[in-house]
This record gives structure tokens, C-alpha cells and sequence, in this order.
């Protein structure tokens, strides 16, 4: 995964509303669709959730284990989540085994971890897995949803598809699947405090301070919000440039000029 000058993962509030919303379709044993613009934090929201920065490695390479992977195996124990990304324009052979492969090794991993606790629902055909998050669930062609609809009903368990505005209209044509979306979710950009929120951690990164009272510090911050509209990747590209803008001149602070600076360095095209 890319994620250059990405920093460290910030707990929104619209992250916050996500584990709810996958905490419920866990709970209910249902589908949900989670769908928002591009770059509002989908993935990453997914990826903190099923803990996938820490288990991911362990799961692709199923290396010689390891005294550290126990720390792996407990966190799968816990989260009892997978996460996957179909790779584009796949077909459903692909999907079957790509899923088989990391089925079988979550349920290893869990079950090392819980040892001698009783199989449970084990003989489910997800094992022990309880939440199965798909990410761009555009690119399933309808055979693989229709396999997924088909594996979901028979482990009973969660399973959450995220994709871009619009998907739920194409799920729409899916009676079979449709009917069983129990929740829809939509994740939204930053809101204007949480902006704020992102923005202080942000100014903090580069060793400043942002303060409200500040007429300069103000000013920049709503230069931003305005050239970013809440958008999280967004605002990950500019602060990349206003960090450069800031080295290579020297600054002690990051003006409103700074930020149109940055903001031309940039291609914001219509993610508006
Ligand atoms: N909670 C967060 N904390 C810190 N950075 C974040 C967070 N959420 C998103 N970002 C930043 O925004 C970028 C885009 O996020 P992400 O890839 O999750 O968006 P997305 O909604 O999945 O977009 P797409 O629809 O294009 O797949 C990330 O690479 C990261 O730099
Ligand atoms: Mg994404």
C-alpha cells in the first residue's frame, strides 16, 4: 500500500462512525455497503478496523512463524475481521481463491491463538471469521457478488462492501443481494471541526501550533478547508507541499499564502 508522508493514522469522527456502522453489520450477521467520494478515508477506516497493517504481512507471505506473531494472532482473534481487495478486472476464479487462501490462514492464526477454547463456529465455511469487508466492490463482476451473497448466507456472518457514490444503485439491480443489505452507509468527508481536529495534528507534525485566536493561523486553516472540502487525501497532498514550501523557505508558520502556493503545486482536478 502507498502511503508516503501518510503519518499516522488519525481517529476521526467519521472513523469512529465507521466502526459503529461495521460493529452492527458484524452483530447482525448482515450485508452492509459503505460507499463515499474518493479519497474521504474508506480504506483506511477498513484497514484500521481489520488491524490489516499489522496482520497483512504475516498473511501474504506465511513466512517461517516467528515469536513476534503471536501479537498477529491475537489481534485476528480479536478483530475476527478480513479484509480484501479484489485486484482489477478479476474474475470470479481469482476471487474464490484469493479468499479460500486468506480464509484458511486467518483461521489458523485464530485458532493458534485460542488454542483449547471449543471450535465454536468452526464448521461455519468462514471459520471463525465473523466480518468480511471488501473493498472496491466495484470491480466484483456479478458472478463473484453472487458467490459472495451465496458464502454470506451460509456462514452467517457479516460481510461489508465499500465502494464509490453510486455503487449502491448497482447493487440495486441485484434483488438477491440487494435485499439483504441490512445497513448503507455513507462516509463523509471532514467536517468542519474535525477539520480542525486533522488540522491542529497537521501543524503539530511540522513543529507549529495552530492556534484559533490567530488571525494568521485562521486564515490558512480556512484556505485549506476551502481547497480541500473535507477530503482527506486531499488534504494529505497539499500538506506534503506546504511542508516543502515551509523547508525550503525557511517559515516559522504556514500563512494563507503558503497554502495557495501549495495548492498550486497541486492537480485538484474535480475531486471536489
Ligand atoms: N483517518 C486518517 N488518518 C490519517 N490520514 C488519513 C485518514 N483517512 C484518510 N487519510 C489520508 O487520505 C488518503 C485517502 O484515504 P483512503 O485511501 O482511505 O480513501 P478512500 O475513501 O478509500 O478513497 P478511494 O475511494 O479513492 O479508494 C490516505 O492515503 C491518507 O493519506
Ligand atoms: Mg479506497
Amino acid at each position: 500500500m502507498i502511503r508516503h508522508h501518510a503519518g499516522p493514522f488519525i481517529v476521526t469522527r467519521e472513523h469512529r462512525r465507521f466502526v459503529e456502522f461495521a460493529d452492527a453489520v458484524r452483530r447482525h450477521a448482515t450485508i452492509g455497503l459503505c460507499h463515499g467520494r474518493a479519497g474521504v478515508g474508506k480504506t483506511l477506516s477498513a484497514r484500521s478496523y481489520a488491524q490489516w497493517d499489522l496482520v497483512e504481512p504475516l498473511l501474504t507471505e506465511w513466512g517461517p512463524r516467528e515469536p513476534s506473531d503471536a501479537k498477529v494472532y491475537a489481534a485476528l482473534a480479536k478483530t475476527r475481521t478480513l479484509f480484501y481487495t479484489p485486484p482489477v478486472s478479476t474474475s470470479m476464479t481469482t476471487v474464490r481463491k484469493d479468499l479460500s487462501l486468506l480464509v484458511t490462514r486467518v483461521n489458523i492464526c485464530i485458532n493458534d491463538k485460542l488454542k483449547n477454547r471449543p471450535p465454536g463456529r468452526w464448521t461455519a465455511p468462514l471459520g471463525r471469521i465473523e466480518l468480511l469487508i471488501v473493498d472496491e466492490a466495484e470491480r466484483l463482476t456479478t458472478p463473484t457478488l453472487e458467490f459472495l451473497r451465496d458464502q454470506f448466507d451460509r456462514a452467517q456472518i457479516g460481510l461489508v462492501l465499500i465502494g464509490m457514490p453510486g455503487i449502491e444503485k448497482r447493487m440495486s439491480r441485484y434483488p438477491q443481494l440487494y435485499s439483504r443489505i441490512g445497513f448503507s452507509h455513507e462516509y463523509p468527508t471532514l467536517s468542519k471541526d474535525e477539520m480542525h481536529f486533522v488540522l491542529t495534528r497537521h501543524w503539530k507534525r511540522l513543529g507549529l501550533e495552530l492556534d484559533k485566536e490567530d488571525f494568521t493561523d485562521t486564515r490558512a486553516a480556512n484556505a485549506i478547508i476551502r481547497l480541500t472540502n473535507g477530503n482527506f487525501r486531499l488534504l494529505q497532498r497539499l500538506f506534503m507541499q506546504i511542508e516543502r514550501i515551509i523547508r525550503i523557505n525557511e517559515l516559522a508558520m504556514i500563512t494563507e499564502d503558503v497554502v495557495d502556493a501549495a495548492g498550486q503545486a497541486l492537480v485538484i482536478g474535480n475531486a471536489k
